[in-house]
């Protein structure tokens, strides 16, 4: 393989860079030609492709976001779209694509491949860590250290003013990020969509907990699971406490990547690499599967819908007593 190119797709998260890095610094030290398209696959129709260089991904690994810039493309998904973004493929001679992106972006993927028969390599990438097929995604482990932090910020204001407060968390129509960083935020409840709640239940354990003293508490929300706000008024109606709601939004797609995020990413972005030069003959997406890096299928990750650890779930019911 002479020439590959590498785009970032769908929402951005933290360690995108670091793998982008690894990409091209990989390629290039094989002697591979790289090609960075900017704006995910909207770019690839558009044809906004450059070459980089080595020089081209210094001083990105602690970046977050994603110095390709990222779009979510209407275009792409009609059948005109994708035959222009392979037009500008063919026309640079690109042989293999590194697709850097979520779920959406992996289904683009995909197409590609079956379309076209365009040698793809998926990098799991989204801080909602939905991706079937691996146990982490890239930007997860940043977003979780975000949440944790704002959590303890919550924390000591909730203390002093002995109020309850609901932060609403990402995540889309997963728990993931609510689950670990509820966990290791110690919050005296964890509401995510793939577990039935009761708001009684809620109500009764905070009325529990004020009777035994303790005056403050924080209850995580995943966005999937319902809306913060209404959270909180349901909360005051029944207990008559005070509360307060925080959504974190976007804080939590952007900052420095953690040591893991940009392992995690160097890694996959190596083996995407090695994959494509290897000559796979089908579309294929790297994982991190139970502490090894692995290639797969890129069909894996649309086989099933990646479960919550229902026992951990309960873990973090027990410790918030
Ligand atoms: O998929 C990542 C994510 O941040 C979700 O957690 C969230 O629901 C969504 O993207 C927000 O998308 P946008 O940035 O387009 O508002």
């Amino acid at each position: 393989m002479n020439s590959i190119g590498v785009l970032t797709s769908g929402g951005d998260a933290p360690g995108m860079n670091a793998a982008v890095r690894a990409v091209v610094r990989k390629a290039l030290f094989h002697g591979i030609k790289v090609y960075g398209i900017e704006r995910g696959y909207a770019g690839l129709i558009n044809n906004e492709i450059k070459e980089m260089s080595l020089g081209s991904v210094g001083d990105i690994i602690q970046r977050g976001g994603t110095i390709l810039k990222t779009a979510r493309s209407l275009e792409f998904t009609t059948y005109e779209g994708r035959l222009k973004a392979f037009q500008n493929l063919k026309n640079h001679g690109i042989e293999g694509l590194v697709v850097i992106g979520g779920d959406g972006s992996f289904r683009g993927a995909l197409k590609l491949y079956e379309e076209f028969g365009v040698k793809v390599v998926g990098i799991p990438a989204t801080i909602d860590n939905d991706i079937y097929g691996t146990d982490y995604s890239i930007g997860f482990d940043t977003t979780v250290n975000t949440v944790v932090d704002a959590i303890n910020k919550i924390r000591d204001t909730a203390f002093s003013h002995e109020r309850t407060f609901i932060v609403e968390v990402m995540g889309r129509n997963a728990g993931f990020i609510a689950l670990e960083a509820g966990i290791a935020g110690g919050a005296e409840s964890i509401i995510i969509p793939e577990v039935p709640y009761s708001i009684e239940e809620i109500c009764q354990k905070l009325i529990k907990s004020h009777q035994r003293g303790k005056l403050h508490s924080i209850i995580i929300i995943a966005e999937g699971a319902g809306s913060g706000i209404k959270l909180g008024e349901l909360i005051k109606e029944k207990t008559g406490f005070e509360t307060r709601v925080t959504i974190l939004g976007h804080i939590q797609r952007g900052g420095s990547p953690t040591a893991f995020d940009r392992i995690l990413a160097s890694r996959m972005g190596a083996m995407a690499v090695d994959a494509l030069r290897e000559g796979i003959s089908r579309g294929m997406m790297v994982a991190f599967e139970k502490g090894e890096y692995v290639l797969k299928p890129l069909e894996i990750a649309f086989s099933g819908k990646k479960q919550i650890d229902l026992e951990y779930y309960r873990l973090a019911d027990i410790l918030s007593i």
